[in-house]
């Protein structure tokens, strides 16, 4: 059998450029859940439109669920000859797709992009896995949180969500935006929140919203994220997923926003393997401009953490200033 997947519309006319490549790439580091070997995985030009085509055996349930949760499949067809079969597709929705889309702002990360490091990341969470097959809720950490895409793609999926955010005014704009979302689309919430007083946390702050009557659990902690353990008391990860900061702009004044992306991940990284469960995985983007793959290999590293290598690249050019990559690891121990 032939596969044609038609890949999204991107808002971002950049990303658009990489996204049937960088599609492909997380079609190749998922293949091995298919229950087939996925072969020739290309882009593939079909009447002037880019499409990424793979070829294997019938997809079952679970494959078509994997193939429509890529993070930039718009359709997916059988391709027979010159003709494509639209197949129907099986996402995991517990949110509309608004949830993801109203927010705009500047500095907010790609949602194809984030979509994508949460996949990829979640396909190397073997604790996320087996929570999703006893039916427990798998918990996402978002270090760097910015305003909630991370967040909010964690939603959607059904995961409780957790993220730490060092600028006050970003954790406000959030909580803004998710209880009015809420509270439009109906859905039952109780909202509470908490000032750290005492120590190293003194001035940090968190919210929680308790959605739906526990179905889903979201917190919001104001303060660094190298204090995740204590922002977070008493719980645990089995996915961090973040886009470090791109070490671009300096509007915040703080000494440790002023830390560079680097000195950030060596700073915080044993914070973050001790939040992440055994069997956990870790996702990071970062602006290859500001530091090196081996340097954000090392640093993860030499936290404990076990560097994934993926069988393609998902380099890619953002802006002038911006040339993004990312890395996946793993806490085994
Ligand atoms: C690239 S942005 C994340 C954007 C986010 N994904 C979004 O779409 O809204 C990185 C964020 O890291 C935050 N940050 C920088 N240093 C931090 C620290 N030490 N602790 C927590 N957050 C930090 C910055 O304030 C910034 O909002």
């Amino acid at each position: 059998m032939l596969y044609a997947v038609l890949t999204k519309e991107s808002a971002n006319r950049v990303y658009a450029d990489s996204a049937s490549r960088l599609l492909a790439a997380e079609l190749a580091a998922i293949a091995r859940y298919f229950s087939f070997a996925v072969t020739d995985i290309e882009v593939t030009n079909l009447g002037g439109v880019d499409y990424v085509t793979f070829g294997g055996g019938e997809l079952d349930d679970q494959d078509r669920f994997i193939v429509s949760n890529l993070s930039g499949t718009r359709a997916v067809f059988t391709l027979k000859g010159d003709a494509l079969y639209p197949l129907d597709l099986k996402t995991l929705e517990w949110f509309d797709d608004d949830l993801i889309t109203i927010q705009r702002y500047s500095g907010k990360t790609n949602e194809q992009f984030t979509h994508m490091l949460l996949n990829l990341t979640l396909a190397e969470s073997t604790a996320a896995h087996e929570r999703a097959a006893n039916e427990d809720q798998v918990h996402l950490l978002d270090p760097v949180a910015g305003r909630g895409s991370t967040l909010n793609r964690a939603l959607v999926y059904g995961f409780d969500a957790s993220g730490i955010e060092l600028t006050d005014k970003d954790v406000e704009h959030y909580r803004t935006f998710i209880t009015t979302y809420l509270k439009g689309h109906r859905v039952k919430h109780k909202t509470t929140s908490e000032r750290f007083r005492k120590g190293d946390l003194a001035g940090a702050s968190a919210f929680d919203v308790d959605i739906d009557r526990g179905r889903q659990n979201l917190r919001m902690a104001c303060g660094d994220t190298s204090k995740a353990k204590e922002l977070m008391p008493g719980q645990n990860f089995d996915l961090i997923v973040g886009d470090l900061p791109y070490g671009v702009r300096h509007t915040a004044t703080a000494k440790s926003a002023r830390r560079s992306p680097l000195e950030l991940v060596q700073g915080a990284a044993h914070a973050w393997h001790s939040v992440l469960v055994r069997g956990g995985a870790i996702g990071l983007a970062w602006n290859l401009k500001t530091m090196t793959r081996e340097q954000v290999s090392a640093a993860l590293a030499a936290a404990g953490f076990t560097i994934i290598d993926h069988p393609r690249s998902f380099e890619h050019v953002v802006d002038r200033a911006i040339t993004r990559d990312l890395i996946v690891a793993t806490r085994r121990r």
